[in-house]
């Protein structure tokens, strides 16, 4: 059922959650999945309803620092972070601290858990509920990430009761998940929270973008992931037959006007809006009559980095 974001309904979800049921919640970023973090039945049903393969670990939801200190080992640059972006798109992986128990399920047997707070409702289900929650993205393993309520129904079908309706996701593309080791920054995947202001909050600390290597260090970083069901062909300089067309900006690519259906994620090549559009106009596109889903070249800048890391992966066959 997909309700109204408003004080009644976050209550029912507080009380759905408490019975230990899982529900699906707006974020600045995707739509998550939650669950209480601390029951290990709650949290197998994240996996079931994801079909979601139970190596991969999930991201625990917290309202604040304070909350976070209570089950990781915070370090200095890891506290920054959290000062400067939290509530936000940033996920710190840390030492897990093994006083408090979050379900070893959640955490897929890994001694490291990844700790975001995030925004709005899903920040305000937390702290009534006074617990972390676990939360991937609420929709079928693999698949596009949705950012509207209608497509987490249309992924998640009747695996999922309660569907909170927060309109458009503000960002639409999931945190970027970091790692402090020996006073470098890894990023994991990158995300909501872009490099240049990782960079600008932490001077001379170096980066490193554990994301192009093949081993997998766990995040979403599967190969095949936030994939539609069409093929997918990136940097575009002309549309075949039989394709939709993603475009970006202005300029233009040949034969674009003989694609089958086409979106643009911003016409003035802002790279915000794109992200915002992203897995709403993939979704849209992916209908059984295309040949593929044809994208234009998107800068490498900004959220870009995190748009084309989601691309690539999209572009790999399932
Ligand atoms: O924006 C987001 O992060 C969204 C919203 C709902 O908060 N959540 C999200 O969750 O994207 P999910 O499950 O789709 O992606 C979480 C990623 C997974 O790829 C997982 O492997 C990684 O986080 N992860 C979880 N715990 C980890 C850990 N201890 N070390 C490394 N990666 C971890
Ligand atoms: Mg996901």
């Amino acid at each position: 059922m997909i309700v109204n974001n408003d004080k009644k309904n976050i209550d029912l979800a507080v009380t759905l959650l408490q019975e230990g049921e899982i529900v699906a919640l707006p974020t600045e970023t995707v739509y998550g999945l939650a669950a209480d973090a601390t029951n290990d039945v709650a949290v197998d049903k994240i996996y079931k309803a994801k079909n979601r393969p139970n190596y991969n670990p999930l991201i625990v939801h917290v309202s604040d620092i304070k909350m976070a200190q209570e089950y990781c080992v915070i370090d200095e640059l890891s506290e920054t972070l959290m000062n400067k972006f939290w509530p936000g798109p940033l996920s710190l992986v840390l030492p897990l601290r093994t006083t408090k128990k979050i379900s070893e399920k959640a955490l897929a047997g890994l001694s490291t858990i990844a700790v975001r707070a995030p925004q709005n409702s899903f920040n305000e289900v937390i702290k009534l509920f006074k617990k972390p929650l676990v939360a991937p993205s609420a929709n079928i393993s693999g698949s596009i990430s949705p950012t509207n309520a209608k497509t987490v129904k249309q992924s998640l079908q009747n695996n999922v009761k309660l569907i909170i309706d927060g309109g458009n996701c503000d960002i639409g593309i999931e945190s970027t998940i970091i790692k402090i080791e020996n006073n470098k920054l890894h990023i994991l995947r990158p995300g909501g929270i872009t490099q240049e202001m990782l960079e600008k909050t932490l001077n001379n600390v170096e980066i490193i973008n554990v994301n192009n290597k093949a081993k997998i260090e766990a995040p979403g970083m599967l190969t095949s992931h936030y994939a539609p069901d069409a093929k997918v062909r990136l940097n575009v300089c002309e549309v075949h037959e039989g394709e939709a067309f993603l475009a970006f900006g202005k300029e233009k690519v040949k034969n674009s006007n003989k694609a089958i259906d086409m979106l643009n994620l911003s016409e003035t090549a802002d790279i915000n809006e794109a992200a915002r559009n992203l897995f709403n106009y993939l979704s849209q596109l992916d209908k059984n009559n295309i040949q593929a889903i044809a994208i234009q070249a998107i800068p490498n800048i900004g959220l870009g980095k995190a748009i084309n890391d989601r691309l690539k992966r999209a572009a790999i066959r399932k």
